[in-house]
């Protein structure tokens, strides 16, 4: 039995196989004929045609805010995934990754997705405990950690043990939101309507959370007046808003559930610090603006990226861990 650890993002899909490490990262989208349905791109090769198609071509993105929201396309995208990776003869188990308190209905989408896509057995993890595997924690039952996911769609947060969660929440804030308001930000600074893929650019590329950060981007997008192309170029001072404004939320978050847990162990979580990881945490300055504000050391990923997928695959790689860490 081939065993993988599974990350369907809202917007990347991460494959860790035991035995090979990180086989795949690539867009969850697909690009399809709105007419007759087939799909004419998958992942990677489907996301640059995002905001480029001509009409009769849809991008499909079929998980949204960490949900499976179109079944069919999800199984036939995690099918062609599992074709790269995997040989037809394996079975395969696989552990998937999971925004903290998904519901069983959830669950249950993602379950008939991966039969569809030829999954023999299915289990789940929540991603902060994941988060923290990924970066090698030692997890036990007497010492508490404290671990923020920030990816594309979902943001989750939680304080837990070996023995389970003391206290989690996810939330519906990540770089989507700030890659829209920073199309909204741009229109108002500049009269320059920038599309989706170079508003994400412009976050990845110049965005950051040092005050004194001057990095810059030249960006093309069409003029909100006269509707003729222009190129502007933007600092990171001018996003500045449109990503601070969501990770000022996740910390308001973070704070609500830090107020939650008994005393020990709020006294255990200033001790230890916070874990990070997610797309987002790669944004200049992230760590160091996540410990200023929480008032706690913070531990960011050596690949933000990756870490949660990497902890699944310690995770599904192991029988104690699975007995602990999967989802009942
Ligand atoms: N350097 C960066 N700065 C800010 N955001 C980034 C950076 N790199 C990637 N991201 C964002 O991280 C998100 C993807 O992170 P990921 O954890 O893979 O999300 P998901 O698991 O939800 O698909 C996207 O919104 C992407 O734009
Ligand atoms: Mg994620």
């Amino acid at each position: 039995m081939l065993k993988l650890a599974i990350e369907l993002g809202t917007s990347v899909t991460k494959i860790y196989g035991v035995g090979s490490g990180i086989v795949l990262a690539e867009s969850t989208c697909l690009a399809v004929s709105r007419e007759s349905g087939e799909v004419r791109a998958y992942g990677n090769e489907a996301k640059r045609l995002h905001g480029k198609t001509a009409e009769d071509t849809a991008m499909v993105f079929p998980v949204c805010g960490g949900e499976i929201v179109d079944e069919p396309h999800a199984g036939a995208l995690l099918e062609y995934f599992l074709g790269k990776v995997v040989r037809r003869a394996f079975r395969v188990e696989a552990l998937f990754c999971v925004p903290c308190g998904t519901s069983i209905q959830s669950r249950e989408k993602y379950y008939r997705v991966a039969k569809s896509a030829g999954i023999s057995r299915v289990e789940f993890a929540e991603t902060p405990f994941l988060v923290a595997l990924g970066q090698d924690v030692a997890l036990s039952e007497s010492n508490p950690v404290f671990a923020i996911d920030i990816g594309a769609g979902k943001t989750s947060t939680a304080v837990f043990s070996l023995d389970g969660i003391i206290a989690g929440l996810t939330m519906d804030v990540g770089g989507n939101r700030m890659d829209t308001l920073i199309i909204d930000h741009i229109a108002g600074l500049y009269h320059l309507k920038i599309g989706p893929q170079t508003s994400e650019k412009l976050k990845n590329t110049v965005g950051s959370l040092l005050e004194y950060d001057n990095q810059s981007m030249i960006v093309n997008g069409r003029d909100v007046v006269t509707g003729k192309p222009r190129a502007v170029t933007v600092s990171s001072g001018d996003i500045f808003y449109p990503i601070s404004k969501y990770v000022d939320k996740v910390i308001e978050y973070a704070e609500l559930l830090l107020r939650k847990v008994p005393a020990e162990v709020s006294a255990a979580m200033c001790k230890n610090g916070v874990y990070l990881a997610g797309g987002v945490a790669a944004v200049s300055g992230f760590g160091e603006y996540v410990a200023n504000k929480l008032q706690m050391e913070a531990h960011l990923a050596e690949d933000v990226h990756t870490a949660v997928v990497l902890g699944g695959g310690r995770v599904v790689g192991s029988n104690a861990l699975m007995r602990k860490i999967c989802l009942k």
